[in-house]
């Protein structure tokens, strides 16, 4: 169509229409994506999360009970933390170098925070609600840090050594 001529009015209708239809279908994608990530719980413990939340009163009840490094039967590797003012339980884990670990960690009280090793794992830990991820450390070295949400009088003495060990 040459430039100067003008659009009639069935034209631009059928264009606003169609701008119409994707932004309702945008609205639509963004209203179906908070829904799933409530449901997929990457919204934590918005729903109680059945399978990641566990009541932090009865800790003693669960993996959590003898917190820890972990070998399952077929080798694979598992570490329990739990954090509670003012301590972590285990303050220090030995992990073995190269090997992945999968870490359950979890807060009886309040709310604090971890970070282990060379700094690209960093848990934020609520209380109730089990992170769990897996993660590999590569090079042996003791690596200290400490909780790094403020969680009252002791915060400053919730300290965590990593201890990854070279393979013997
Ligand atoms: Cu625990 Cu700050």
């Amino acid at each position: 169509m040459p430039a100067h001529q003008t659009l009639d009015h069935h034209t631009i209708e059928k264009y606003e229409l169609g701008w119409l239809l994707i932004s309702v279908v945008l609205v639509i994608m963004l209203f179906a994506g908070v829904l799933l990530s409530m449901v997929g719980e990457t919204v934590p413990g918005l729903f109680g999360g059945k399978s990641s939340y566990i009541d932090p009163a009865k800790l003693n009840q669960t993996a959590f009970a003898a917190p820890g490094l972990k070998t399952a039967p077929d080798g694979s590797l598992d570490a329990y933390i739990v954090a509670r003012a003012f301590q972590f339980q285990p303050n220090v884990l030995r992990v073995p170098a190269g090997r992945p670990v999968t870490m359950h960690m979890v807060a009886a009280d309040v709310v604090h925070g971890l970070m282990l090793g060379q700094g690209n794992v960093n848990v934020e830990l609520i209380p109730g609600q089990v992170s769990t991820f897996r993660a590999t450390f590569n090079h042996p070295g003791t690596y200290t840090s400490q909780c790094h949400e403020y969680c009252g009088i002791g915060h400053q003495t919730m300290a965590f050594k990593l201890i990854v060990e070279a393979a013997k």
